[in-house]
């Protein structure tokens, strides 16, 4: 397939590479219903933020401090609610969902976008690599926290990434989960974004008879802060060269906020999805058992952490 091609080809949903969240939810009305965006101060969460807002949807705008999220959900025209969410800190991932509990917030989706990438070395929150428990614990709490808030049509998108293709070939290195016994940055990254993947397959299993879903989506190659701990040799090409080869943000956000409006998908469970079509994923991140087990010890792991 040509450059050219890539960049104008639709898929069976009638989007594709180039589409972008405008384009995806042209013609569409969202007034009534309510979005969570995590990391809505920043690269795609920010302008799914602003487009889900156009269309006339409420959007609960979390990151990590509530000084950024207003600073974000301001920008915007439309309704909006900015919440913190420190992902890293279970104690604030609580607290975002008892705000939600409390000011009684209904969820027409929940977008789990924020994350970290590629961390030179290895850093960690509570015993565990940072990258797992940002990007999967993290959000695990505040799905699992907020299930009872989905509407009866409620979506989970995870953002999991192509990235997930470079997770350790045994899929989770359960017994590495600290990051001590081997550490490479895309590896652990890899890992986290295989762990969002398998995190929506077994969510839509446990959905499976409800008219709620959950998918995973990878947003295409987009230049933004995310880039921030790749070393400064790589950073220089993604930003000269980036531009004319890569995603921009607008077309980046087009799948995660496609995966959550758009009526044409509105029963498609347990996928992936790239350019706003069901893409194939890496061939264990459908293995039901490794999923379940990755709940199991996500439940555990947070069952054990301390108590404020
Ligand atoms: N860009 C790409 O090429 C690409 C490719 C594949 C997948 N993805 C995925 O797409 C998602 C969005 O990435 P992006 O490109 O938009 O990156 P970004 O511009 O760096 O945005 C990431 C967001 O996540 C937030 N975040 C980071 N750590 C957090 C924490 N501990 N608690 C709460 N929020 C936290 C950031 O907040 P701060 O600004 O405060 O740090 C920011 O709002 C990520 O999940 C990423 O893995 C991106």
């Amino acid at each position: 397939m040509s450059l050219y091609e890539l960049f104008t080809s639709k898929g069976p949903s009638g989007f594709g590479y180039g589409s972008t969240a405008e384009q995806v939810t042209e013609g569409l009305s969202l007034e009534g219903k309510t979005f969570l965006v995590t990391g809505c101060n920043s690269g795609l969460g920010e302008e799914a933020l602003r487009v889900l807002a156009l269309r006339g949807g409420r959007v609960v705008g979390t990151a990590r401090t509530v000084e950024k999220a207003k600073a974000a959900c301001e920008k915007v025209k439309g309704s909006t609610v900015p919440l913190a969410c420190e992902l890293s800190d279970p104690e604030s991932v609580k607290a975002c969902v008892a705000e939600v509990k409390r000011q009684g917030i209904k969820l027409d989706a929940i977008i789990c976008n924020a994350g970290i990438m590629a961390l030179p070395k290895p850093e960690q929150a509570f015993g565990y690599e940072l990258q797992f428990f940002t990007n999967h614990i993290g959000h695990f709490i505040l799905v699992t926290g907020l299930l009872e808030q989905l509407t009866e049509t409620g979506r989970v998108v995870m953002l999991s990434s192509a990235a997930h293709f470079r997770a350790p070939k045994e899929g989770i290195q359960f017994d590495n989960l600290e990051g001590t016994k081997g550490y490479t940055p895309w590896g652990s990254y890899g890992q986290s974004k295989l762990a969002n993947l398998l995190f929506a397959r077994e969510l839509a299993r446990r959905f499976a008879g409800t008219k709620k879903t959950a998918n995973a989506v990878h947003p295409g190659v987009i230049r933004t802060n995310l880039g921030r701990h790749m070393n400064p040799v790589a950073r220089f090409f993604f930003g000269a060269f980036g531009p004319l080869v890569l995603k921009d943000v607008p077309q980046g956000a087009a799948t995660e906020v496609f995966v959550a409006t758009h009526p044409s998908v509105a029963t498609v469970s347990g996928e992936y999805f790239a350019d706003c079509n069901v893409a194939k994923a890496r061939a264990d991140a459908s293995d039901a058992a490794l999923a379940k087990r990755l709940w199991e010890v996500s439940e555990k792991i947070v069952a054990a952490l301390p108590a404020k």
